[in-house]
């Protein structure tokens, strides 16, 4: 980090919660399961769904992978109780992934198997290149099983494509989004032209073969991109919807609702988004961007 970074990270660290609160509490719903709900009640009055995601701490027990099920059991419960228009989403870092494979497939089906029960979906996000596959791979097996889960693939990824092939194979429910964290250039495309160019590559794949696709951008060329392919393609409304994140580009997501394309914003609430924020701070000082990229991301 350069020094000028390093002091603006110091300097963060020194200002009170508060006033780091200023910064995510635009990104985060609020620190409780009731500001989840009030804020997806507001998104679905304006004919908005969602997707509650529950920030958590790096896990390092099988413990605390077991008690963000419970918190996802009575997520999931809440939602069902208040009608919310509203499905969850997971990360498998979060439910063991790091410290037992097994352990976090057995969570996993747990919270799919609940999610079935309310008539619900669990979308498995996508961490970073460590996890790829064995994220795949847990999908697969869960796929065979139920119908009510999907998975998240990032077109940075070299490898997506191949992926799609072959996930297009069992009938997949995507997002797709450009992903978030910082990968090393033999894996991943580094240009933001060549990750676009493998955003719409990846879309138009998805498509062809029959797949729901959730498209996760704000980046306008690639919603003008996606309209273009719907519209040629002629996709019925059944067959995708638009994704934001909480708290970004609003005019995008009001113009996307108001063009009549169904659209859900990605809603995280939890208690952790304090340290969340400062340890995102420290690898990433663009004060803009640090707090929703820690969403995304454990380590
Ligand atoms: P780009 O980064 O080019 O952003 C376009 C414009 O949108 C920017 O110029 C800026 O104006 C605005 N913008 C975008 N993000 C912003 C932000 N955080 N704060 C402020 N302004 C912002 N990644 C991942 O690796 N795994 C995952 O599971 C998911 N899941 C996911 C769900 C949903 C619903 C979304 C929308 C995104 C994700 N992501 C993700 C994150 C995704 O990979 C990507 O990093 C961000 O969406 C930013 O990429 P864009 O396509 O928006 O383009």
């Amino acid at each position: 980090m350069n020094p000028l970074n390093m002091a603006i990270v110091q300097f963060v660290k020194l200002l009170p919660k508060s006033v780091v609160h200023i910064f995510a509490k635009k990104y985060v719903a609020g620190d409780t399961l009731d500001d989840g709900v009030r804020v997806v009640k507001e998104l679905n009055a304006k004919g908005i769904v969602a997707t509650i995601d529950i920030l958590g701490e790096s896990i390092k027990t099988r413990g605390e992978a077991s008690e963000t099920k419970v918190q996802y059991f009575e997520l999931l419960e809440v939602i069902d109780k208040h009608k919310l228009d509203s499905n969850i989403s997971i990360k498998p870092t979060a439910l063991g992934l790091a410290i037992d494979v097994d352990y976090c497939k057995e969570l996993v089906t747990e919270i799919i198997e609940k999610a079935k029960s309310y008539n619900n979906f669990v979308r498995i996000d996508m961490e970073d290149s460590p996890f790829t596959q064995v994220t795949i791979d847990i999908f697969k097996e869960l796929r065979a099983k139920y119908d009510n889960v999907g998975i998240v693939l990032q077109s940075y990824l070299r490898r997506t494509y191949d992926d799609v092939v072959d996930l297009n194979k069992i009938g997949t429910n995507y997002r797709l989004c450009k992903g978030i964290y910082i990968e090393p250039e033999e894996i991943a495309f580094k240009g933001r032209q060549e990750v676009r160019e493998n955003f719409l590559k990846s879309l138009e794949k998805m498509f062809d073969d029959g797949n729901y696709v959730g498209i996760a951008t704000h980046d306008d060329y690639l919603i003008k991109e996606s309209y273009r392919m719907i519209e040629e393609k002629k996709i019925p409304k059944n067959k995708y919807e638009f994704q934001m994140l909480y708290g970004v580009t609003e005019y995008l997501r009001d113009k996307i609702n108001s063009d009549g394309h169904k659209i859900r914003i990605y809603v995280p609430y939890g208690e952790h988004w304090y340290a969340y924020s400062i340890r995102r701070l420290q690898e990433n000082p663009q004060v803009a961007w640090y707090i929703a990229k820690s969403i995304f991301s454990f380590k």
